[in-house]
């Protein structure tokens, strides 16, 4: 099996970088010079935990390239991963997946089995078949394989999966399907096989049901604060109901990510261009859309103006443990502060460097290598990720480093009783206001 994996994004260097690890040659395609070179000398990409190691130990069973002719003329197995980001009518922009189809068609030299793990809108992979038979003398088969990796533990999913389903338009499929199956089973995990429909089907509903939990939870967040009830409570009232579980219902200031916020849309778009409206699907994106602007009017409430106030942003990237800033709630809060001419001193552990990028205009902006620093004679903290840093932050590392120590969670880091001597507020959860300390009164 000679494998070539295309895109070497999230989806695509975790999976290239594991098939190496099992003692396999694989050979690695991007369009990024620059992400090639740093590959070729064994530098990660990503920051993903355990990841560079994984490439250090695997480096020797990996080429990489950004030529696609040698990518694609030698392989047996192509893994297409390359991103399939959401269009401006909230489609999904297939344009990158299709010039990996061309290029393939360009340049194979055999038959070729094609395993897509981009995620695609449901019935794509059936096309691609088609696709490509029809404009080349080679014969495909095509395994429609969607990732369920999480950021931040993607070589964890890896190794060990909580399901593998795999795609297939014929019997011919199944037997592919098995053997690639075979390679991502190093632990025990339920695999379905099943049809390409299916299995781009049980992607996006997946990931739209995640999505729907946590719109959920922030929707009953919005009424707890109304009626005086606590959301954490409430939330883990609700999951000791095993058919309703624990995962996914922390409410916050909503999801962010280079996948929900996509994947929702995407769902939107093909339910309605199959004329089935899906109003939960619509309700979840607007739930997530409002709950930014439901953390800014507290703040706007709290503050007669923002003028000249130093305001500390812990916490830029759209969760903790990643670096990836890829429609993260901090953006439109950052924004929202700018416009108010707030003075921003933003830290985020792994995610700086990509935030400062996004905001290169915003000179003023300053960035700090520790939190203490960001909270350093600030106004108003506001905690927008939920990094495993700030877990550590205690009532005192506010009091003493702020002019007021005056919080706001949005991500419901501590417990309401923790934080006495702070003004803390945080999502779905009565505020503390009162006894609030200053570092004068210490
Ligand atoms: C998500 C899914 O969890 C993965 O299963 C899927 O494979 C992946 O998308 C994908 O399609 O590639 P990811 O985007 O890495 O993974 O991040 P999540 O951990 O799911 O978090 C998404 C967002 O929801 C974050 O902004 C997070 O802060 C927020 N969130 C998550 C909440 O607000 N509340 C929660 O209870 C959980």
């Amino acid at each position: 099996m000679q494998i070539t994996v295309i895109g070497l994004g999230y989806v695509g260097l975790v999976n290239a970088v594991y098939l190496a690890s099992l003692d396999r040659e694989v050979f690695g395609y991007d369009i990024d010079k620059n992400k090639i070179s740093l590959l070729r000398q064994g530098v990660s990409t990503l920051e993903e935990p355990n990841l560079q190691s994984l490439l250090t130990e695997s480096l020797h069973n990996l080429r990489f390239s950004s030529n696609h002719k040698d990518a694609i003329r030698h392989a047996t197995h192509i893994f297409i991963c390359v991103d399939t980001p959401q269009a401006k009518d909230g489609s999904v922009d297939l344009k990158n997946f299709y010039s990996v189809l061309d290029n393939i068609v360009e340049d194979s030299v055999q038959d070729q089995c094609i395993i897509i793990r981009s995620t695609v809108p449901v019935g794509t992979n059936r096309i691609v078949k088609k696709y490509l038979e029809d404009r080349s003398q080679y014969h495909f088969d095509v395994i429609s394989f969607p990732e369920f990796l999480s950021q931040g533990k993607a070589v964890e999913n890896m190794i060990q999966p909580d399901r593998l389903i795999l795609g297939v338009s014929d019997q011919k499929g199944i037997a592919h399907a098995k053997e690639i199956a075979q390679m991502y089973l190093i632990k025990k995990a339920p695999v379905m096989i099943t049809s390409c429909e299916n299995a781009e089907m049980i992607k996006y509903a997946s990931n739209s049901f995640l999505a729907m939990k946590i719109s959920y939870i922030n929707n009953i967040a919005q009424l707890c604060e109304k009626v005086g009830a606590d959301v954490e409570k409430v939330a883990k009232g609700m999951s000791l109901d095993p058919r309703i579980g624990e995962s996914f219902l922390k409410a916050g200031i909503g999801y962010g990510g280079s996948c929900f916020p996509k994947d929702t849309n995407g769902l939107y778009w093909i339910a309605n261009d199959n004329s089935v409206p899906m109003e939960i699907v619509r309700s979840t994106i607007k739930i997530n859309e409002s709950q930014v602007q439901f953390f800014l009017d507290k703040i706007y409430k709290r503050f007669k103006s923002l003028s000249a106030l130093n305001v500390a942003v812990l916490g830029v990237a759209f969760k903790g443990g990643t670096e990836d800033v890829r429609q993260s709630q901090a953006i439109p809060i950052v924004k929202a502060m700018l416009e108010k001419n707030a003075n921003v001193v933003v830290y985020d552990p792994l995610a700086m460097d990509n935030f400062q990028k996004l905001f290169a205009r915003h000179t003023h902006i300053k960035y700090v290598d520790y939190p203490s620093d960001a909270l350093k004679n600030a106004d108003v903290a506001l905690i927008l990720n939920d990094s495993e840093e700030f877990l550590s932050l205690k009532p005192i590392d506010f009091i003493m480093n702020m002019r007021k120590p005056v919080i706001f969670d949005g991500r419901n880091l501590y417990k309401v009783e923790s934080m006495e001597g702070t003004e803390y507020h945080s999502i779905g959860r009565p505020s503390l206001t009162t006894k609030v300390k200053s570092r004068k009164s210490l």
